[in-house]
């Protein structure tokens, strides 16, 4: 699914990688391309159509670009790009996104943050993807407006061990994200993760922080997270700030996974509708988040591998596309930087 913005571009190369790892691997992967967000409405009037969720049930997996932009955002408009996206991970029940953010050396220069503090992070933040304050009651009249934040056990279970497995298989240790001295929500969270974690992965080293404290840890000492779990809109802003470790929201993939093996792949940035259409955009966050289907969707494991070896021998290389270039970089188009990544795979 392109989407709007950059998402066209951004999805255009992540096709081509797939081509060439089904080439290179023996494999034949089939297509289907589909609406979703604002270029949905334009054409149907629906940001999710029908035909687009059918399609998503019978795949494997999905690839998404990015929705929204300035054409759709009137705050008083009745559908909205956005709604496609959020819809899409409730229907097909991709509770869990992971996100992670791994600092290469080559990119060190490329983050504000100074690279004694940068150096060696390897971090996934996962972010609860279908409960919380983005999906509970909305109310709005001239005067007012509410969002409701709500969550069950079970919903918070069910990531926590998402979150607490990914743990297991890294450093061993969990960081679980909430406001437990202001919100209902997060004092249940806290509950169910300490004694879920004590239960059943006692052997996880458990941390837990405040909202706002963590924005401030996660810029101060980086390196000391290995898994991040937290709810939907702390998930939600926390990941773009943690996108400047790397120096890049372009940097970032994700994956949105649930019970069963059908999993959304998305980078983390958004539509950037001020450079689409120009090929400025970063194709690594595509690029990585089609590394993360291999991986989860199709259990392709090497090949997986071999997408993520090649974005880091291009940028090891100095391919850098031009939110990634320092002071006398040469700076590669979208299409130019795929072409580099493609050519690293072999
Ligand atoms: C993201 C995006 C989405 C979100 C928007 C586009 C609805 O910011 O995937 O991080 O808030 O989840
Ligand atoms: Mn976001």
């Amino acid at each position: 699914m392109p989407g709007d913005g950059i998402g066209p571009e951004v999805t255009a190369c992540a096709h081509r990688v797939l081509k060439e790892i089904a080439a290179r691997y023996g494999h034949k992967f089939f297509f289907s391309v589909q609406l979703i967000g604002g270029s949905a409405i334009d054409e149907t009037g629906n940001p999710l159509p029908d035909a687009t969720i059918a399609s998503c049930e019978q795949c494997d997996a999905v690839l998404l670009g990015a929705v929204g932009g300035p054409k759709w955002s009137d705050p008083n408009a009745a559908v909205r790009p956005e709604q496609g996206l959020l819809g899409l991970r409730s229907r097909l029940e991709v509770f869990a996104n992971l996100r992670p953010v791994k600092v290469m050396d080559a990119l060190i220069g490329t983050s504000p943050l100074k690279g004694e503090i940068t150096q060696g992070v390897d971090l996934v933040v996962v972010r609860e993807l279908t409960g919380g304050i983005y999906f509970g009651e909305k109310t709005r009249d001239e005067s007012s407006a509410s969002d409701l934040c709500t969550y069950t056990a079970a919903e918070i279970e069910r990531i926590v061990r998402v979150a607490a497995r990914l743990a297991a298989s890294r450093r061993g240790k969990l960081c679980s994200i909430d406001k437990a001295n202001v919100l209902e929500t997060s004092r249940l969270w806290r509950d169910v993760t300490n004694r879920l974690m004590r239960d059943e992965f006692p052997e996880i080293e458990l941390e837990t922080l405040l909202v706002d404290a963590a924005a401030m840890h996660l810029l101060s000492r980086p390196r000391d997270f290995d898994v991040i779990v937290t709810e939907n809109m702390f998930g939600d802003i926390l990941t773009d700030e943690a996108s400047m470790l790397v120096g890049s929201l372009g940097m970032l993939p994700s994956a949105s996974i649930g019970e069963s093996a059908l999993g959304i792949y998305e980078p983390i940035h958004g539509s950037a509708p001020d450079i689409a259409g120009k090929g400025l955009a970063n194709p690594c966050g595509a690029l990585g988040s089609v590394a993360m289907l291999l991986r989860h969707s199709l259990k392709l494991d090497a090949e997986a591998s071999a997408v993520e070896a090649a974005i880091g021998a291009a940028i090891a290389a100095g391919a850098r596309t031009a939110d990634i270039a320092c002071d006398d970089d040469a700076v590669l188009s979208t299409t130019d930087m795929t072409d580099r990544i493609i050519s690293e795979l072999d």
